[in-house]
């Protein structure tokens, strides 16, 4: 990973996190209190990066990405308390830290999740986030809206929920995982390539293959590494699935043909990006980081 450039948007994106968090009056303190745990706790801050990374692969600035990195790590980090809450993968350690229903409450954790999700849609809406004219802020919205969804991540953690200690079939294992993982970041990719506002049509279709083989890639090693890796260096508890009895592309495939798989979504992530130039190298060194990082 280009670590300065990686450094970059990470500084960018927590500024405007931090600002698009702010607490508004002492009333709703322990509330921004919580959200902004949940927010301003580390993480990686993948989904921000492939949008400025496909920004910047058709020439936009990163200044004009900043809602959009800013409002798809929110809706991620929202999904992230609601996954960890009792009733769904019940889990007591997030980026190294308690959850956020265990430093709060679960009622807590719920409203924060709640707040999260549509502090998101305002980002994305509000022109002095995202500087786009407003026909092409209504199709970030939307976009957004859809992945996020019934028919994107919400949709994916039913299809998790239901499938716990059933066996999936590949093709299941594969619908559940573009849904609950590989929509956010195929959307992260579209809005970036949107929010340089020199986006047509052969390369969001390019853009768009890339971002599909990434996202699964995404979760076939959060897989991996909830095998392979230790608590310590994941901020969060390994052996999570197997003790919870998920259905994973590990307990499915074996951990070397889970390793092998990840590889040729990598491949096939890097070979669309075939058309672009060198200003594509974020976000091949993006889909290397998928599957080699370690956390
Ligand atoms: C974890 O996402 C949940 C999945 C969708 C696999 P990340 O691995 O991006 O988590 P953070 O944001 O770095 O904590
Ligand atoms: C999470 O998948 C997908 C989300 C939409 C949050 P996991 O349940 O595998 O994520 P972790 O392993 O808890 O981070
Ligand atoms: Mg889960
Ligand atoms: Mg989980
Ligand atoms: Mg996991």
């Amino acid at each position: 990973m280009i670590l300065t450039y990686q450094k970059q948007c990470q500084a960018r994106v927590n500024a405007t996190l931090e600002s698009a968090l702010q607490t508004p009056s002492e009333a709703l303190h322990r509330l921004y209190q919580a959200m902004r745990y949940s927010v301003l706790n580390g993480g990686k801050r993948v989904r921000p990066l492939l949008v400025y990374a496909a920004c910047e692969t058709l020439q936009g600035m990163p200044e004009q990405a900043d809602g959009a990195a800013c409002a798809v790590e929110l809706i991620h980090a929202y999904s992230l308390v609601h996954d960890d809450l009792p009733a769904m993968d019940d889990d007591d350690l997030r980026r190294g830290q308690p959850t956020t229903h265990k430093a709060f409450d679960e009622a807590s954790a719920i409203l924060a999740g709640d707040g999260l999700q549509a502090l998101a849609f305002e980002v994305l809406a509000d022109a002095r986030f995202t500087p786009q004219h407003a026909e092409l802020r209504l199709q970030m919205v939307r976009i957004l809206a859809h992945a996020a969804g019934p028919a994107g991540m919400v949709g994916g953690q039913a299809i998790d929920l239901a499938a716990v200690g059933q066996p999936l079939t590949q093709h299941e294992l594969e619908t559940m995982d573009r849904h609950k993982t590989g929509a956010l970041i195929e959307a992260s990719v579209q809005l970036g390539a949107l929010a340089s506002g020199h986006a047509d049509e052969v390369s969001l279709q390019a853009l768009r293959a890339y971002a599909r083989a990434v996202g699964l890639a995404f979760q076939v090693q959060d897989d991996i590494l909830d095998i392979e890796s230790d608590t310590a260096t994941l901020g969060k508890r390994q052996g999570a699935d197997v003790a919870h009895d998920k259905p994973t592309y590990p307990a499915l495939l074996g951990l070397d043909a889970a390793k092998a798989y990840a590889r040729t979504l990598c491949d096939q992530a890097i070979d669309a990006l075939h058309p672009f130039s060198d200003c594509a190298e974020p976000l091949r060194e993006l889909a290397l980081y998928t599957i080699e990082r370690r956390h």
